[in-house]
């Protein structure tokens, strides 16, 4: 895939992974469609691609509501004639026990991550088929590899977006559409503090893991130089993505250590 002169859309763009990760694409002078809740962030964050040499237009709505998906699509597909890429950054994670959390805040994780952005991708698809093809890069997590404590069902959402891109790469194959799997280990953004606790409200706490994460910045060229290459599967992080090797690998020690390990 090369980004030059490619219309590229990207979800979580206001913050974080997504935003570094637009500005590290408008180093490669393309058309990028920002799209998070946040307008203002957005906005930010385009000029910032335009500084770059890129264009780029802001389209906020919300992953969660299935009206909000359909009129951000509606309006993208009026202006744009092709969408080339479709990058899927945006989503919330979760610190709360399972035996804690209502059924209700799994709902809304799962809204948000799962079927927000399988929404998304469902009403974008023909546009990239129409275009004779297109790159799909979708945000798991290495907790979409295996379980973690405080994490269940953030931990499901991303296991299901395995399920489903995999399934969506294999009946496309003909269609020429790229499917790219990011498997971000632990990165300094504010994903623990916009998590939802037990009460569905954002915990507005750093994790001591996370703040000793990999850069933004970092994180954004490996993942834009590996999109490049269409990797079928990125992962990125520090040593924590061994943890991904030792459940495949070594099962049992991971069974172990799972119950062992500090989930914060
Ligand atoms: N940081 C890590 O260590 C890590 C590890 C593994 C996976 N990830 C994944 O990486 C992706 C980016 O996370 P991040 O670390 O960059 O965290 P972040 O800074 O909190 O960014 C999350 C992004 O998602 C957007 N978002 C959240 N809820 C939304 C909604 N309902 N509708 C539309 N947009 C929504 C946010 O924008 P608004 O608030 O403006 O809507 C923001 O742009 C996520 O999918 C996350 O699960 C992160």
């Amino acid at each position: 895939m090369k980004f030059t002169g490619k219309t590229l859309w990207i979800t979580g763009a206001s913050s974080g992974i997504g935003r570094a990760v637009a500005i590290e694409l408008s180093l490669k002078k393309c058309h990028l469609i920002l799209s998070a809740r946040q307008k203002e962030a957005l906005e930010e964050v385009a000029a910032i691609c335009t500084n770059n040499g890129s264009t780029a237009s802001v389209m906020p709505f919300d992953l969660g509501h299935t009206d909000s998906i359909t009129k951000a699509v509606n309006e993208v597909l009026e202006i744009e004639k092709t969408i080339d890429g479709l990058y899927h950054f945006g989503g919330i994670s979760q610190r709360s026990y399972a035996n804690d959390t209502p059924i209700n805040v799994d709902r809304k994780i799962f809204d948000t991550n799962f079927f927000g952005t399988v929404e998304l991708t469902k009403k974008v698809l023909p546009n990239l088929i129409a275009n004779r093809g297109g790159q799909i890069g979708v945000t798991s997590s290495i907790v979409g590899k295996f379980g973690f404590p405080y994490r269940s069902s953030y931990a499901a959402t991303k296991h299901a977006l395995h399920g489903f891109f995999e399934s969506l790469r294999a009946e496309n194959a003909s269609n020429n559409i790229k499917v790219s799997m990011i498997i971000p280990g632990r990165i300094k953004t504010n994903i623990s503090m916009n998590a939802l606790d037990k009460d569905g409200n954002a915990r507005n706490k750093m994790d001591e893991g996370q703040d000793k994460g990999l850069s933004v910045e970092k994180t954004a060229r490996i993942i834009v130089k590996k999109l490049e290459k269409e990797k079928k599967e990125i992962l990125v992080g520090g040593n924590e993505l061994m943890m991904v090797h030792i459940r495949r690998f070594f099962p049992r020690l991971y069974y172990y250590l799972s119950t062992k390990v500090q989930p914060l």
